[in-house]
């Protein structure tokens, strides 16, 4: 009981004020300490991965980091659909003028529930060219396309480049069977040769 009080003396002595007025400010500047570093990123976090949540694809979920990017080198249109979110183990992929780019790290632009998901798994130059949403424009047909809507796809094509990782090339479907089959002409010389 001496000890509690020799305390409560001191705080009085040295700060003036009453030992319930001391513990009560005490308590105000640790919450506020708390809340305002709570809004900063330590020096050790800040070095590490971005995180995004799997699930909502919001920023401020934090679930498991972005993985690294997989390039996928040439692949076609229909092989490209595969990568639109609808498989979450698989990285969110979209082309612009012909060249695919890992949009994972804006998974709450382009993922699920996202207001950009129609990107994902498409061509989207003749859409950004002519801002456009409609189903119709995804795909790298530039016809018919004026200077200035050329240009604008010109500046998403910057963004693009600027912001994410390049990871492949859109090739026409044509092009990959036709490899395919000049590949098995190659492993089976004799099947066509009636
Ligand atoms: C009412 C019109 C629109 C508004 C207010 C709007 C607003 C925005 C905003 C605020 C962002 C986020 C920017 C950032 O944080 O970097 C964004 C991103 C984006 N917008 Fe729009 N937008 C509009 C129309 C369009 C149209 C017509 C297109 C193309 C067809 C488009 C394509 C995009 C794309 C692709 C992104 C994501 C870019 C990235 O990956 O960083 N937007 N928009």
């Amino acid at each position: 009981m001496g000890l509690y009080s020799t305390v409560m003396d001191e705080i009085t002595f040295h700060t003036g004020l009453s030992p319930t007025a001391f513990f009560t400010i005490a308590t105000l500047m640790l919450f506020v300490y708390r809340t305002v570093s709570s809004m900063f990123v330590s020096p050790q976090d800040y070095n590490k991965p971005p995180v995004v949540s799997a699930r909502f694809g919001s920023r401020f979920e934090v679930d498991e980091p972005v993985k690294e990017p997989v390039q996928v080198g040439e692949i076609t249109e229909p092989e490209l659909r595969l990568y639109n979110g609808s498989d979450p183990s698989k990285p969110l992929l979209l082309s612009v003028k012909g060249q695919i780019y890992d949009v994972s790290s804006a998974r709450n632009f382009y993922g699920p529930g996202g207001s950009y998901a129609m990107f994902a798994g498409k061509e989207c130059s003749r859409a950004l060219a002519l801002l456009s949403f409609k189903p119709d424009d995804f795909n790298g047909n530039l016809e018919g396309l004026d200077e200035s809507e050329l240009a604008i796809l010109e500046d998403w094509e910057y963004k693009f480049i600027e912001k994410y990782p390049k990871v492949g090339q859109l090739v026409q479907e044509q092009r990959t069977q036709q490899i395919e089959h000049s590949q098995e002409d190659i492993s089976n010389p004799n099947e066509h040769q009636e």
